[in-house]
C-alpha cells in the first residue's frame, strides 16, 4: 500500500531523514516511533508531498506519492490542526465532503461528530474551539474520506481520554476493513495493544522496525516489558 525506498530529507544543513526505507502493508497499522526531532514527522510530510524529497522513492498503491492517484488514497492528520477560522466545525466537514464527492457525507459527518463529542460545537466557528476540539474536528475531517491509507502524526495530543479512546476504536475498524495506518507517536501506552508493527526513528534513521510481539521477545520476559521499557533501551545513547 505504501512504499518507501531510500528517502532522505534534507532541510538547508539538517539530514531530518537518512536513507529511510519500509513498506506497509493492507490492513497494517504501524507505530512511528521516536523521541523529539527523529525525523517522524519531516517523514509523513514527505510521504504526503508537504515536503519535497532530497531523494528516494515513495509510492502509494504503486502511484508516485505526488500523484493524483495516489493523494485519492490517503488522508492526513498534521500535528497542529490546520482549519478554517471562520467556517463552523459542520462546515469543515461539509467542505471535505464537496472537495472529495463523498457519498452520503452527511450520515458520516455526524456519525463522526456524535463519536468524537462534537454535536453541540456543530455550528461554532473553528477560531472559538479549545486546541482539543480543533484536533478532533482535524481527525473527522481526515476521516470522512474513508480512503485506504491514514497517516496520522502525533494524533492523540490535546485529546481527552474518551476521544483517545474513540480514536484507538476507530484504528481497530480500520484495521479490520483491510485499510492501512501510519500513526507516529511518543504517547507509547497509546499504542501498545494497538499497532502490530513498529517502526522506531532516531537521529532520522530506522533503528528498529519489527513486529510487536518479535520486539517483546527479543528483550524477553514478555509480560512484564513494556512498550516504554523497549523503547528506552533501543533510543538510549550508547
Ligand atoms: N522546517 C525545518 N527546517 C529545518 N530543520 C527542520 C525543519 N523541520 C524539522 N527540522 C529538523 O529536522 C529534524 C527532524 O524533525 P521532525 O521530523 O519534526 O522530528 P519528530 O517529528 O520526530 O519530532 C529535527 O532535527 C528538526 O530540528
Ligand atoms: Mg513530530
Amino acid at each position: 500500500m505504501l512504499k518507501v525506498e531510500h528517502l532522505t530529507k534534507q532541510y538547508r544543513n539538517v539530514v531530518a531523514v537518512d536513507d529511510i526505507s519500509f513498506t506497509l502493508n493492507k490492513g497494517d497499522i504501524v507505530g512511528l516511533l521516536g523521541p523529539n526531532g527523529a525525523g517522524k514527522s519531516t517523514t509523513i510530510k514527505t510521504i504526503v508531498g508537504l515536503l519535497r524529497k532530497t531523494a528516494g522513492v515513495i509510492t502509494i498503491d504503486n502511484y508516485p506519492n505526488t500523484s493524483l492517484e495516489a493523494k485519492k488514497r490517503f488522508t492526513y492528520v498534521p500535528e497542529a490542526p490546520e482549519l478554517y477560522d471562520m467556517l463552523t466545525v459542520w462546515e469543515h466537514l461539509q467542505f471535505i465532503g464537496y472537495a472529495y464527492d463523498v457519498a452520503n457525507f452527511e450520515e458520516k459527518a455526524e456519525r463522526l461528530i456524535e463519536r468524537y463529542d462534537l454535536w453541540d460545537k456543530r455550528d461554532i466557528l473553528s477560531k472559538e474551539l479549545s486546541k482539543g476540539m480543533k484536533q478532533k474536528v482535524s481527525i473527522c475531517c481526515a476521516l470522512l474520506p474513508e480512503p485506504d491509507l491514514y497517516l496520522f502524526d502525533e494524533p492523540m495530543i490535546g485529546l481527552d481520554p474518551k476521544s483517545i479512546r474513540e480514536t484507538k476504536l476507530i484504528f481497530k475498524e480500520l484495521s479490520e476493513q483491510q485499510k492501512t495506518v501510519l500513526v507516529s507517536t511518543h504517547l507509547l501506552d497509546s499504542i501498545e495493544n494497538l499497532c502490530q508493527r513498529v517502526l522506531v526513528m532516531k537521529n532520522g534513521k530506522i533503528i528498529v522496525d519489527m513486529a510487536m510481539e518479535e520486539m517483546k521477545r527479543e528483550l524477553g520476559n514478555s509480560e512484564n516489558v513494556s512498550l516504554e521499557d523497549l523503547f528506552l533501551e533501543v533510543t538510549k545513547d550508547e
